[in-house]
This record gives structure tokens, sequence and C-alpha cells, in this order.
């Protein structure tokens, strides 16, 4: 079978990392979750109080982050930051409410991509974010971009915190969504943008099974298709 690339984009909690990850999964390939690596390099920054309107103290900071990221024992893929699992700190509010302005900044987004792209190097990878197909793997085989109407986002991320024993307000979830879109979107370096090419997926009224089955369905189209 041939291996391929999957980038799948989309706003703030539309399913991209569960629907990445399970494909992923099914498929035998890599996942690499992107904003988990802008988690962490934001993570650093509030750990060293970088301040982000200084590019020097950004360059100098970004030359000290190394982010991997290392399956546990219960099969989770988790993220670390030079050598220390950040998984927990990286989906806090502190971190959300930050993560959207550190990661407009340039220098963040190329030594961001630069790892990106060497992470896929091989392909047999499902990568999610927010440029992957526009920016990250223009050339990728399959790119999907997830849409979810803003209060399902919302709900479902108020679940995903709440699993982790973190009950907050849907109204401070509702706020730190709108306030990202906005950012992520309007943003000069790489906007959220559906790429050329890529396939739309409205999860509002999907389960995660059913939409893990519309990118698996796509992809083995893709993977079984004759070389040349
Ligand atoms: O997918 P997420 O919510 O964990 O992403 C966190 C933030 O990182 C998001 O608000 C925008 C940024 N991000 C980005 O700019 N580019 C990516 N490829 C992935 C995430």
């Amino acid at each position: 079978m041939r291996k391929i690339t999957i980038a799948i984009d989309g706003f703030s909690a539309c399913g991209k990392s569960t629907t990445a990850k399970r494909v992923a999964t099914i498929l035998g390939y890599s996942y690499i979750d992107s904003g988990a690596m802008y988690r962490a390099v934001t993570c650093f920054f509030l750990q060293h109080h970088v301040a982000l309107t200084n590019p020097r103290e950004v360059l100098q900071a970004l030359r000290e982050v190394r982010i991997t990221f290392k399956v546990n024992t219960r099969g989770v893929s988790e993220t670390y930051l030079n050598g220390l699992s950040v998984e927990a700190e990286i989906r806090s509010m502190r971190v959300s409410e930050q993560v959207s302005q550190v990661s407009t900044l340039p220098a963040v987004r190329t030594a961001m991509v630069d790892q990106q792209r060497k992470m896929g190097r091989d392909k047999a990878i499902v990568m999610d974010g927010r440029d992957i197909g526009t920016v990250v793997f223009p050339d990728a085989e399959l790119k999907v971009f997830l849409t979810a109407d803003l209060l399902t986002r919302a709900y479902r991320r108020q679940q995903e915190l709440l699993a982790k024993d973190d009950l907050v307000d849907l109204n401070v979830i509702l706020d730190n969504l709108i306030k990202r879109d906005e950012i992520d979107s309007t943003r000069a370096e790489s906007p959220l943008r559906k790429a050329p090419g890529a396939i739309e997926l409205d999860t509002t009224n999907l389960t995660i099974e059913e939409q893990t089955d519309e990118v698996v369905r796509f992809a083995l189209a893709l993977m079984l298709k004759p070389v040349g």
C-alpha cells in the first residue's frame, strides 16, 4: 500500500486530535499533535517569563526548547518539554489563554514548522493543527478541514476538561474559543484557512467513530490507488 501524509486542520475543539489519533492507530501511522507543540512552547515561555515583544528573548528561548512525544504505558502519546512530561499542564486554561498569542510569532512558527516537516519526512503520518494542509504539508495526499458549531465545540471541550477533574464554566470556554478563533484566523502568519483541495467535514452531528470512519475511508481510497 502507498504511504500517504494526512493533514487535519480546523478550529479549536472540533475533535481534530481525537480523530487524528484514531485514524493514525487504525492505519498504523504516527500521529503528531502540532497544537501540543505550540502549547509546550507557551508553557516554556510562561515558566521563564519570556517577553513576547522581545524578538531576541524569544529566539533565545526557542533555542532552549526541545519538544518530543512519548507513548505512555496506556498507549497514549504524551508531550515532553526538555525531557519532562507537560501533558497535563499544556491543556490547562492558563496555557490555553496564551497559546494563540505565542503562535502568532513568526520565529515560533518557523521553529515548529521545521520540526514538523522533519517528523513527516517519511510520510505514514497524521498531523493535526491549523496550517498543516496550507503550510506544513501543502502536498499532503489527504487534507481534511474539520468544522463544528461553536456551542458543540465548547461543550466538548468542557467534557474533555471535566474528564480530568477540571470543571470550567461553559461561558469561560466559549469566551476562550471565540478569542482563539479570531486570533487563529486573522493572524498575518499562516492564518487558519481551508487548504486548496481539502475535504470539509462538519462534525456537529457526528460521533467520534463516524468522523474517524469518514477520514479512514478517504485515506484508504488513496492508499490503495495504484502509484503512477
Ligand atoms: O489544537 P490546539 O487547540 O491544541 O492548538 C492550540 C493553539 O496552537 C491554537 O490556538 C493555535 C495554535 N496552533 C497553530 O497556530 N498552528 C498549529 N498547526 C496548531 C496549533
